[in-house]
């Protein structure tokens, strides 16, 4: 017997996406009225060329999840096909797709069945031919289902009167479809990435060439024991986890935008940290600290706004204080390979932060142009290091490894190169991705 539903109203309100599922089967006639739900939704011209494959066989289950590792989560896993050969315009079959998305959502919820959509699916050309559907059935998402183990807290909505315009577009809070963070307001940049957070996940690595590198530079220039620590805009926390624990001793405050990345950085750290929020806080709070760090975060902000941190920076630390500074070199290869990534994938603002730790916009910058800014509040340049003039394999592979086979082998002969190329790298510093600098005041 099929469990009570809620009301529509409950189910829109409490519903979560889920992304830790028990392994308990889900009864079919649960399934069958999720699928049911999906068949009642509205579509273009009612045309209804949508197509659920659920799967549940375990070899093709390995296959698919070569491509895509979330189908290991849930107990059901539902792929969402549409016809797009009737139905281009204004990509009806996008939009009827979707409504029948949330329609299985929305019921499965109502039956205390959690779900994820997803849209993360590697290869769809090779997903296609494993599912064997037809090349005019567009994969769309898959969609899992189950009973949860863990439901995450509800992410916070933007506010009604930010997304409500009447009768013309009113224009607050519109995020620019550039990268680059002159075109960014604060606020935009802290509204993009409330939004980008999501709970529950967990952010992509970088690769641990870079890691290594960053903390290899930072244990040689950093050696303090029990220091006042800030670590500034550190994002994911990714950093702060490793400096709470190469420095035992530190007493670590980090300076953030938003209650979604105090949340991200706390739960990630070892031990209690402190936190004050960026801007308002950190402009004109205490001074006294004896390291501050900021790793990978010139890239993110615009300049003025660089130039007016690396001073308040600067009145905040020690006289005999030092600052370490990571950042992406743009007279790289990181700059012809984001002029290729713009063809070949995707232009514009990305937020998966591997390897450019980018949860926003994201535009390297130049060691002259670091130099300048640092000189001009009050810093100067004790030591450096560089890393990566040639890529390493890990990243190659990490950025080639998602987009099907031409990219792929494309990556594989550019590591065959770069490896060729390594003994290079300690001659061609200035040409180097990434710089790691031992800063103090002037
Ligand atoms: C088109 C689309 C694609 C999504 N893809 C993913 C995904 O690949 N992985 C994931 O964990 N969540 C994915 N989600 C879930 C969103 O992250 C989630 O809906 C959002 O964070 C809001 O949380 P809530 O669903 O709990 O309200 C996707 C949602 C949509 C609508």
């Amino acid at each position: 017997m099929l469990p009570e539903s809620m009301t529509v109203e409950e189910a829109i309100f409490t519903r979560r996406t889920c992304r830790r599922f028990r392994k308990d089967p889900v009864p079919d006639d649960v399934v069958q009225k999720i699928i049911d739900a999906a068949r009642y939704a509205p579509s273009s011209c009612n045309l209804q060329l949508w197509d659920f494959v659920r799967v549940e066989d375990e070899a093709a289950k390995a296959r698919v999840a070569e491509e895509t590792r979330y189908i290991q989560l849930a107990p059901v896993s539902i792929f969402v096909a549409y016809g797009n050969n009737y139905t281009r315009e204004n990509y009806a079959w996008v939009q009827s797709a979707a409504a029948a998305i949330q329609n299985m959502m929305l019921m499965a919820h109502s039956l205390g069945v959690a779900s994820c959509w997803v849209d993360t699916l590697g290869d769809v050309e090779r997903l296609r031919r494993i599912l064997e559907l037809p090349s005019e059935r567009e994969i769309l998402a898959l969609v899992l289902f189950g009973y949860p183990e863990l439901v995450p807290k509800a992410p916070r909505r933007r506010d009604i009167d930010i997304l409500l315009h009447y009768d013309r577009y009113k224009g607050r809070l519109n995020w620019p479809s550039s990268d680059d963070p002159d075109e960014w307001s604060l606020e935009q940049i802290r509204d993009f990435q409330m939004a980008k957070i999501r709970n529950g996940a967990r952010y992509n690595k970088p690769v641990p060439s870079e890691r290594d590198a960053v903390l290899a530079a930072l244990r040689q220039f950093v050696r303090v024991d029990e220091a006042r620590w800030l670590d500034v805009l550190p994002l994911t926390g990714l950093y702060t986890e490793e400096i709470a624990k190469a420095y035992p001793r530190a007493r670590l405050t980090f300076a953030e935008m938003t209650d979604q990345v105090f949340e991200f950085v706390h739960d990630r750290a070892p031990r209690p940290l402190r936190h004050e929020r960026y801007p308002e806080a950190f402009y004109g709070g205490d001074g006294g600290f004896d390291v501050m760090s900021l790793i990978f975060r010139l890239e993110g902000f615009p300049r003025g706004e660089r130039r007016r941190m690396l001073s308040a920076m600067r009145e905040r630390i020690q006289d005999d204080g030092q600052l370490f500074l990571a950042f992406v070199n743009r007279r790289s290869y990181h700059r012809p390979l984001r002029w290729l990534r713009g063809r070949v994938g995707h232009a514009g603002v990305e937020y998966a932060l591997a390897p450019d730790p980018s949860l926003g916009p994201f535009k390297a910058v130049t060691p002259a142009e670091v130099r300048q800014d640092l000189r001009a509040a009050g810093w100067r340049v004790r030591a450096s290091r560089h890393f990566f003039a040639v890529p390493p394999a890990d990243e190659i592979e990490f950025r080639a490894g998602r987009k099907g086979g031409k990219v792929k082998m494309a990556g594989q002969t550019l590591t065959r190169v770069s490896q060729m190329l390594r003994p290079l790298d300690g001659a061609l510093g200035p040409l180097a991705r990434i710089h790691a600098w031992d800063v103090i005041p002037a």
